[in-house]
């Protein structure tokens, strides 16, 4: 469903009568009109600092410079230091940022996993404060730091525990001109996979994603982080359940357009709107309910039947029957349970055991900022939609030996049927309690899990990241 005050508000009378009533105005987002390309920055200038030198600021510098962007430094010298030494290894071009009188920078990039202490946060001030009052729309800014449990003591710790907080505030205050601030904490060790979120962060196809922290923790046993390709999906098999419609129509289309042969799968009376939807992408249409107790057994032989395994594999299809608790009937938990999430563990378990998925498999499944705020009347579907981040946090342990990695997304508001059907005045209040003031559109949910199901995200598994525009629902 169109969100009409956000296309009033920037039409010219619609301008007009905003300024004059001081209403706020959601930021048209720019959202990405293609897939990824190698030289995405090449407009681009980015300003980019580093607490010290170290394999972080190296990953950095060689990302944004491979991505083509020009590399800034800032004029206050905030961050300075590590980012030379990083730019003389790579030999690197970096200048001067000329803010003030330049092309303002778009990007910003502050590597701070070496602060170690209090005093060390002050980087974060001295590198943002200068600049922010000039940020224009749609600009990107990422922090990287370290996780928990991988700093040398309690007090760099502590100093690295600054940054959720740090970044969530900085995506409220940079938000209302589409600007998105995130964080990556990147596990010693795994700092080749800098490269793969950043292209995502700093792209248009993470638009509607702000506010949120991103653990980069290295890629499964076995395998490599690939260099970037364009069309990276080029040659794998994606299944996509819930195929037929809304985010997950999105999610096969944006699998299709990075090169993925898609296998939309839809409960066989959506037979003929699945059709229209994989034809239009020249993908397999697979009626199939996934409730049904051999699922998964199914797909493998679809799968087989297109000559190969299965490389990715989206758990889509989703329902809510909402009711009180007190009032649920005992068939509409049950209907919910099994869709949402019986059918999820059942099929990954049939195509575990029957050896379908490929080499380097990747799992993403969705779940809902739903499942961590909760809501009144969703009882049955919040406990699903919690459920799945348990279940891709334990089954990235369990299969991590096997090179296969599972993640999952978690969406907010989303413009479709689902919340079409909201009362109009609730729908309205949860559009714009968010830091973008809009709902999000099903491509952002089908781009984010792209990210997730391709070699950019080669570095992170069991992780959960939420797509919703920092809506203050499940904050
Ligand atoms: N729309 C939102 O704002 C929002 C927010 C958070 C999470 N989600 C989640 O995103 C996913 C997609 O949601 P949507 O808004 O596109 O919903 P939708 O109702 O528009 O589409 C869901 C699709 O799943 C299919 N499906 C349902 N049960 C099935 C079954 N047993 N077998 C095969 N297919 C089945 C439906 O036929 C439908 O095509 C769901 O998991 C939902 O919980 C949506």
């Amino acid at each position: 469903m169109a969100d009409k005050i956000l296309e009033f508000v920037h039409t010219s009378t619609g301008k007009q009568i905003a300024a004059a009533l001081g209403l706020p105005v959601p930021p048209m987002l720019k959202r990405a009109k293609a897939g990824y390309a190698e030289k995405s920055l090449s407009n681009s200038n980015a300003l980019v600092g580093a607490s010290a030198f170290g394999p972080v600021a190296s990953a950095v510098v060689k990302a944004l410079d491979s991505m083509g962007a020009s590399i800034k430094v800032s004029a206050d010298l905030a961050g300075l230091d590590g980012i030379k030494q990083a730019a003389a290894k790579a030999k690197v071009d970096v200048s001067i940022s000329q803010a003030d009188n330049g092309v303002p920078e778009t990007v910003y990039v502050l590597d701070v996993t070496s602060a170690a202490n209090v005093a060390d946060l002050r980087l974060l001030y001295d590198f943002f404060n200068p600049r922010l009052r000039k940020v224009p729309s749609n600009s990107r800014i990422v922090v990287i730091g370290r996780p928990r449990g991988d700093c040398k003591d309690a007090l760099a710790e502590t100093a690295q525990s600054s940054l959720p907080g740090f970044i969530r505030s900085l995506a409220k205050e940079s938000g209302k001109n589409g600007t998105t601030a995130n964080l990556i904490q990147v596990k010693t060790g795994a700092e080749n996979g800098i490269e793969g979120a950043l292209r995502f962060f700093l792209s248009p196809h993470s638009a509607f994603v702000t506010g949120q922290v991103l653990p980069v923790v290295g890629a499964p046993k076995g395998v490599k982080v690939a260099a970037f390709s364009e069309k990276p999906l080029t040659g794998k098999l994606a299944v996509v359940t819930g195929a037929a419609r809304g985010i997950g129509a999105a999610i096969a289309e944006v699998l299709a357009r990075e090169g993925a042969t898609v296998i939309g799968v839809d409960r066989p009376a959506d037979e003929s709107v699945l059709g229209t939807t994989m034809s239009s992408i020249g993908g397999v249409a697979c009626p199939l309910d996934i409730t049904d107790a051999d699922a998964g057994k199914k797909l493998a032989a679809v799968a087989a039947q297109k000559g190969g395994k299965i490389d990715i594999i989206v758990h889509n299809a989703g329902i809510t029957r909402d009711k009180m608790m007190r009032n649920m009937a005992a068939h509409l938990w049950d209907m919910v349970l099994d869709v949402n999430l019986g059918a999820i563990v059942r099929c990954n378990d049939q195509l575990l055991a029957g050896d379908a998925f490929g080499v380097n498999a990747r799992i993403v499944c969705i779940s809902s900022i739903g499942g961590i705020a909760g809501n009144a009347g969703q009882t049955n579907y919040a406990a699903t939609k919690s459920a799945v981040i348990g279940y891709v946090d334990a089954m990235a342990k369990q299969l991590e030996g096997k090179g296969i990695s599972i993640n999952a997304i978690a969406p907010g508001f989303i413009e479709t049927q689902m919340t079409a059907a909201i009362p109009v005045v609730t729908r309205e209040v949860a559009r714009r309690l968010s830091s973008l003031s809009q709902g999000g559109l099903p491509v952002d949910i089908a781009e984010a899990v792209t990210f997730m199901a391709s070699p950019l995200a080669a570095g992170v598994n069991g992780a959960t990241l939420r797509v919703c525009g920092q809506n203050l629902v499940g904050a």
